[in-house]
Parts: structure tokens; sequence; C-alpha cells
């Protein structure tokens, strides 16, 4: 009998400052859209492949100072260009829809605004390591920094009263300046393209940012379901 090849899965990144609640928002989706019958798979930035996990080690630990931002820009490029290919882009291919916890737009906003790395240097990484697969949407999670900050802190004590040397808390760490930089990056980056970015307001309730996600990922399947 003949298989009719099941359509390309979406890729679908969540992005933010610190403490927008990601993690919590992807697995909501993901059981959202596993009760569908959709295959998901979760995965993470710097990380998701075997590679990329290596180099978020040497990024999120240590020194805030350990690495200059250009360096840092470089080898969140190389950790991204080695998870495209060896996870993003084959479960794409098998139809299996990808959730991930920060894309290109962490590097623009981060090593890009934030860190001051030109932005000649962040177009052409973005042409090389990215090119045509960017995310079909992302959902940018936009709170204020302060609160952001204090959950993320909460959170980071309590990893490191367990595993002290394992705490990746190196941009947390920054000044605050820092990250109101970091806000504004993304709030520019929704705004300019509409097309792929929804902005989600993260200062709600864990039940109310995902009711607002869901109810634009329900549009995405619509349209899917339309040119089907
Ligand atoms: P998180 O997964 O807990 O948000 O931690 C990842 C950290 O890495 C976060 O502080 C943002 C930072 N980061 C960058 O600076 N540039 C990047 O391109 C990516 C993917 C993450």
């Amino acid at each position: 009998m003949q298989q009719i090849a099941k359509p390309r899965g979406q890729f679908i990144s969540f992005e933010g400052g610190e403490g927008g609640g990601k993690t919590t928002q992807i697995k909501l989706l993901a059981e959202k859209l596993t009760a569908l019958g959709i295959d998901v798979v979760q995965t993470r930035e710097p990380g998701g492949s075997e590679a990329a996990e290596q180099l978020r080690k040497l990024l999120l630990t240590g020194d805030v100072a350990a690495w200059s931002p250009i360096s840092e820009a470089l080898l969140f490029a190389a950790g991204r260009a080695d998870h495209l290919d060896k996870l993003i882009l084959p479960k794409l291919a098998q139809g299996t829809w990808v959730l991930c916890d920060r894309f290109l737009d962490s590097t623009r906003a981060y090593q890009g605004v934030a860190g001051n790395v030109p932005q000649e240097l962040i177009t052409v990484i973005e042409k090389y390591v990215v090119a045509q697969n960017l995310p079909n949407r992302t959902y940018i999670l936009d709170l204020d920094p302060e609160i952001g900050l204090g959950r993320a802190n909460a959170r980071m004590a309590e990893i490191k009263a367990s595993q002290a040397h394992m705490a990746e808390d190196r941009f947390e760490n920054m000044q605050m300046q820092f990250h109101l930089d970091l806000r504004q990056c993304y709030l520019d980056i929704a705004a300019n393209e509409p097309a792929r970015c929804s902005l989600i307001n993260a200062e709600q309730s864990v039940a109310e940012i995902h009711a607002d996600i869901w109810a634009d990922a329900q549009q995405l399947l619509n349209q899917l379901a339309e040119k089907a």
C-alpha cells in the first residue's frame, strides 16, 4: 500500500527575558498538541543536540565575563547549526512539531542589542546558519524584568542549594539595564515581524498565558487545515 507522506511539522520557538515561564508553557502546549495526535518534540537552545549541550555548559556556567559577546554569538551559532542539522530539520521533515525554548531571537537580543555585537555579524550568522529555517511561529513572553528576575532568582536559589557548580546563571547576573534593553529588543522584534511573532503578556498567571498561546496555536492549526 502506498504511504501518504505526512505534512512537514511546524517549528515553534519561545522567547523572552528571564523568568517568563517558557519551559512550563512549552510543556503545556506540547500536551495539548499531543492530545490532538500531533507528534511533538520539546527542545532548547543553547543545546538540543549532543554537541550543542556541551557548548551550553561552556556558555552558561561560570563568570559573567568568561566570553566576549562576539565569542558568545559564534558559540551560540555553532550550537544552533548542529541543533538544526541533527534534530530540528530531521524532525520537521518527519512531520513532527518542534517546540524550542529560545532560538535566533535570543542571539539578536542577548548578543546583538544587550551585548553590542554588530548587527552585520548577527545578520551574516543568521543568513548562513538559519537561512530559510525560521520558526513558523514565535511566542515572545513579555514581562517587567524586575518580576522576571525575581522568579528566576527564586528558581536559581533552589538549584544552587542542591548542585552549586551546575547553576546556569551567567545572564541572570547581568545589570538591570541589560535586561531592560533585552525587553525592548524583543518588543521591537515582535513589532517588526508580526506574521511570525506573537507577543504574550507573561505577567499573567500560568493558565492565562497558556490560554493566549493556545488561542494563537489554534489559529495556526486552522490555517494549516485550510491549506491541506
Ligand atoms: P534559559 O534557557 O534558562 O533561558 O537560559 C539560556 C540563557 O542563554 C539565557 O540567559 C539566554 C542565553 N542565550 C543567549 O544569550 N543567546 C542565545 O542565542 C541563546 C539561545 C541563549
